[in-house]
């Protein structure tokens, strides 16, 4: 019987098991057996993977995490690593494999397609910085989680007067923090695209209080400040109380949105069409809300996808001195 193989690959991201469920349905609807390689590419190396089923997905679609696992593999990262990979898809009998990850599967996914493995990659990040997508899985999912904890947080520190500062994931991007800081009408937003001095975030602030605003909200990226610092120090300086929250994992676990469950069907659909097809090494991909290909070797290019007019909006939305 026909084959196809699927991994998970990186952090994970909700929607990767609705986009899994629908691979293997896919799968067995056009003649092939599905088979599934546990903890990404580290289940390519180790050779571990099974025959996964329908029935093994039926409950899935809603969950969070990833049912096959999933992993940042290191040892991928070196050619002998991947050239064992390799001879293990090739003994698996696979006519093509599914990547369902981020920045660092679509790398990975590129250095398979160059040594002959026929590849189909699928946007799965709560980064949302995957070059060839306008959306991948999981980043509407952690903007929803991210905006109810912030909307929360404001709650409570609006009721005791309290400045806060809110991080974010999103590595080396501001997508998150910019999509949640907006719609939970956060007042600051330091993301990595535009970064802002102590100065520029003290001047806020400081604007913030000056026009009545006594509990200014302040969403950060990550790996941009120390928080629990900041927060001390801006305590200090403007002798006023002030909280600091990293949202962490809680922004990456939890049910899909809607918005990933339909791209998660709608990815998983493409994929196995591509390769009934005979149309590999792409990355699939929603642009203007149409499913569209992109050559894996183009994909892999670094990008933000970060929404400058958005930005644009929020401050200018935001800054008190361009109020009359
Ligand atoms: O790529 C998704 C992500 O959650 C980033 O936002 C974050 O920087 C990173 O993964 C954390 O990775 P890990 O869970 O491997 O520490």
């Amino acid at each position: 019987m026909k084959k196809i193989g699927v991994l998970t690959s990186g952090g994970d991201a909700p929607g990767m098991n609705a986009c899994l469920k629908t691979v293997v349905e896919m799968s067995y609807n056009y003649g092939y057996e599905c088979i599934a390689f546990r903890m990404g590419y580290k289940g390519l190396i180790e050779n571990d993977y099974y025959k996964i089923t329908k029935d093994d997905v039926k409950s899935i679609f809603n969950l969070g995490g990833s049912y096959i696992y999933s992993a940042r593999s290191k040892e991928f990262m070196q050619d002998e690593y991947r050239q064992i990979a390799v001879q293990n898809i090739k003994k698996s009998g696979i006519k093509a494999l599914i990547v369902i990850g981020g920045n660092g599967t679509y790398l990975g996914a590129k250095d398979l397609s160059d040594l002959g493995v026929n590849i189909i990659a699928i946007p799965a990040t709560i980064d949302n910085d995957v070059h060839s997508t306008e959306s991948s899985l999981g980043f509407d999912s952690a903007v929803n989680n991210a905006t109810d904890m912030i909307d929360n947080i404001k709650q409570t520190m609006q009721a005791n007067e309290r400045i806060s500062i809110i991080e974010c994931m999103g590595r080396y991007g501001g997508n998150i923090a910019l999509y949640s800081a907006m719609a939970s009408q956060a007042d600051i937003v330091a993301v990595p695209e535009d970064p802002l001095d102590l100065e520029h975030i003290y001047r806020f602030i400081a604007d913030q209080i000056k026009h009545g605003n006594n509990s200014p909200t302040l969403v950060v990226a990550e790996k941009q400040y120390d928080v629990f610092k900041l927060a001390k120090d801006i305590e200090r300086d403007f002798n006023h109380e002030c909280r600091a929250v990293i949202l962490g994992y809680m922004q990456r676990g939890g049910a899909p949105t809607v918005k990933d469950r339909m791209s998660a069907i709608r990815y998983g659909v493409s994929a196995v069409e591509c390769i009934d097809a005979g149309i590999m090494n792409v990355a699939i991909g929603l642009k203007n809300d149409k499913i569209v290909t992109t050559p894996i070797a183009e994909a892999v290019k670094m990008h933000t996808n970060f929404r400058q007019d958005l930005y644009d909006s929020f401050k200018l939305l935001n800054n008190p001195r361009n109020k009359a």
